[in-house]
């Protein structure tokens, strides 16, 4: 698996915002939209494109558009929403897919309650986003769910990781790329992300 560590000043600026306990809900949806748009400039560089002619006012020309079936972008509910307009404000034909998981407070396995992907889901290069990967269990069963459906072209985009989750993620799917905002320090005992941003769904939606 290749990982990419976000470098931008911009987006470890927005980053920090996102942190801040004191940072309201509603700047806290608008800075993870905006951090997903920054990620997703960087993790779509390698998109793929081909030559089509055109003609300019001037002349005919062969000049280069993005190959293939339309992109999927497929958010890990509930927080992986807050992502998905930053990603659509750069492809905005993308289709969107929804998986469904939410983590025992008791034993932080993945329970799975919803799923639907683009269908056909096989040649699309597909972006699932979730802002936290904590034990990686969220992210491996998705990137499983999406793999069964037959999804190949896989990566995956969190805003904020923890070491456990990414060894977790890579060692479960080594093919995928993953593209982590920031890189944190270890899990608490609750498997929350420290110094992390606390529960990042009841932060996006105003719950708890
Ligand atoms: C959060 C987060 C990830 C998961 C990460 O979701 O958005 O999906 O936890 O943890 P993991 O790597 O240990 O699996 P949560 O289960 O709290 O659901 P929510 O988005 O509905 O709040
Ligand atoms: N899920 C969150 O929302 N935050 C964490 O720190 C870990 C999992």
């Amino acid at each position: 698996m290749s990982v990419s560590y976000m470098t931008h000043p911009l987006i470890k600026h927005k980053i920090t915002l996102l942190r801040k306990e004191s940072t309201t809900t509603t700047e806290f949806r608008s800075l993870v939209e905006e951090i997903a748009m920054l990620m997703g400039y960087e993790a779509l560089a390698d998109l793929e494109t081909t030559e089509i002619t055109i003609k300019t006012p001037i002349e005919e020309t062969s000049q280069p558009v993005i190959q293939g079936k339309k992109l999927a972008v497929v958010p890990i509910l509930r927080a992986g929403l807050g992502m998905v307009n930053g990603i659509l404000a750069l492809v905005p034909s993308a289709r969107v897919g929804h998986i469904g998981l939410y983590r025992d407070p008791e034993t932080h396995m993945p329970h799975e309650y919803y799923c639907k992907l683009p269908d056909p889901i096989e040649q699309r290069q597909i972006v699932v986003v979730d802002p936290m990967l904590a034990t990686g269990g969220s992210a491996i069963a998705a990137v499983d769910f999406i793999k069964k459906h037959g999804g190949q072209k896989i990566k995956f985009m969190s805003i904020i990781a923890a070491p456990e989750g990414v060894k977790a993620l890579t060692d479960a799917h080594p093919d995928i790329q993953l593209y982590v905002g920031c890189l944190d320090r270890c899990l608490n005992e609750n498997a929350y992300i420290c110094p992390g941003l606390g529960d990042a769904g009841d932060r996006i939606f105003g719950t708890k």
